[in-house]
């Protein structure tokens, strides 16, 4: 019932907002990122240091987001998945790694619910740009996305499967217009084998990520202590 309701209150704002395109905020920053800009480079240090806050664990946040136009928040450079993901590696002392697809998703926030829900309904895995080096050295990866389509991106899925998780434990983190985990989450093991999820990830309003990253943050940091990442 629960996820029927999410699912409805998803298609409703997705809906109201390809109605009225995309809110009032569009015109307030018309610049968009040109597409090799859209995503900030891979960043990874030579080798994986225990993180220092983290038990000693080594930690790796990968995230998938995108910017462009995009719902309620009009035109972004840095994607609402990005900031929360950038906190994250800062508060551990994790090392980032940006999923990104070959194909970019185009500009126009429409366009890509439209491209999103074909690539849900073929169940496609599309291309992503290249691996994170070392991932063995890793013991915990927080994942990061957007929620689409009341679930995970597509291209995370291919992320999941074209990696071996075997033996580590997976954090999941999302922005969405509307502030929750779907559920989704819980059904990564069978796409990552052998990982092991977290089930207490953390869910944020992405336009708290453009409005107010200072409450990003604490928000990371007060979830980060609660599940043990942080002190
Ligand atoms: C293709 C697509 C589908 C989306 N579907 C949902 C949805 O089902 N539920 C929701 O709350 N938000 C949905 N959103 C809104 C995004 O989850 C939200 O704006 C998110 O913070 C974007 O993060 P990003 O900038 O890291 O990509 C969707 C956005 C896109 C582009």
């Amino acid at each position: 019932m629960k996820k029927i309701v999410l699912m409805l209150t998803a298609i409703l704002m997705l809906l109201t907002l390809t109605g009225c395109g995309g809110g009032e905020k569009k015109a307030e920053k018309k610049e968009a990122a040109p597409a090799a800009k859209q995503t900030e480079a891979v960043t990874k240090k030579a080798e994986a240091a225990p993180a220092p806050a983290a038990g000693g664990k080594k930690i790796l946040v990968a995230y998938f987001s995108r910017t462009g136009e995009e719902y309620g928040v009009g035109v972004i450079t840095k994607g609402n998945t990005a900031i929360v993901a950038d906190a994250i590696a800062e508060i551990t002392g994790g090392d980032k790694f940006e999923i990104k697809t070959v194909k970019p998703y185009p500009h126009d926030y429409r366009e890509t619910t439209d491209i999103a829900k074909k690539e849900q309904q073929d169940n496609a895995r599309p291309e992503i740009v290249e691996k994170p080096a070392n991932l063995k050295d890793y013991d915990t990866v927080f994942l990061g996305y957007p929620i689409w389509w009341s679930d995970l991106p597509m291209a995370v899925y291919t992320f999941l499967e074209n990696n071996d998780f075997n033996g580590k434990t997976i954090i999941p983190f999302c922005t969405s217009a509307g502030s929750y985990m779907t559920g989704k989450e819980s059904r990564i093991p069978d796409h990552a084998k052998g990982a092991a999820v977290l089930n207490k990830g953390l869910g944020l309003p992405g336009r708290l990520s453009q409005d107010d990253p200072k409450t990003v943050k604490s928000e990371v940091e007060h979830w980060l202590k609660e599940i043990g990442y942080a002190k």
